[in-house]
């Protein structure tokens, strides 16, 4: 698996806002969307063009449009901080979504939602969780993804354990990962170390 890190000084210092316990709801979800619009930027740097002919004030020439927007799919609850920034820089991509909650008891995903097109065969996915913890929620939604053919799959995530970079890894699906930093690994509650806390919690508050 390709994985980036997304090492910009502009997104060390949100990624700090958002690691900083004092840091508000509010301002979470500001320094989240942020770092969001950086790791698209990233995400689609190696993005197809296709030629566009427009002419200026002065002259006829040549521009660019995406030749195939990805479909954005954030995993509720945490993804839904980035879905409104991704979708702002990407307007021409359709969004999807899948809901996947955590058993605190086990750590193991439990789906409840899923809201995709049938085939994805031809479209670019990229799916915005921002935490990739122990790997299975992302897991579940790239098999949900790969059920439809999906062959193009990018994972957005502000933050990583080594943990969840190792299960997208065995799984041997074809993706991408883009993120703002691989962090320690995860203490006993599966939660990531020094990571940022409880990424839904901090946006919405507790459940
Ligand atoms: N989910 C979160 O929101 N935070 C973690 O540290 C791990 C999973």
């Amino acid at each position: 698996m390709d994985v980036t890190v997304v090492d910009h000084p502009l997104a060390r210092a949100r990624l700090t806002t958002l690691r900083d316990r004092r840091t508000d709801n509010a301002s979470f979800r500001g320094a989240l969307a942020d770092l969001t619009q950086m790791l698209i930027y990233e995400a689609l740097a190696s993005a197809e063009v296709a030629d566009v002919s427009i002419t200026t004030p002065v002259s006829d020439t040549v521009g660019a449009r995406l030749a195939n927007p990805p479909l954005l799919v954030p995993v509720l609850r945490a993804g839904l901080g980035m879905v409104e920034q991704a979708h702002a820089m990407v307007p021409e991509s359709n969004v999807g979504f899948v809901g996947i909650a955590r058993d605190e008891a086990t750590h193991q995903p439990v789906p409840y939602l899923e809201s995709l097109p049938a085939d994805l065969s031809t479209t670019p996915v990229f799916v915005l969780d921002p935490m990739l913890a122990t790997g299975g929620s992302m897991l579940h939604t790239i098999d949900l993804l790969r059920q439809r053919g999906a062959v193009d799959v990018t994972a957005v995530c502000v933050v990583a354990a080594p943990e969840g970079v190792a299960t997208l890894e065995d799984s041997g699906h074809p993706m991408r990962l883009i993120t703002a930093a691989v962090d320690d690994g995860l203490n006993g509650d599966a939660y990531i170390v020094p990571g940022l806390g409880d990424a839904g919690d901090r946006q919405f508050g507790p459940r």
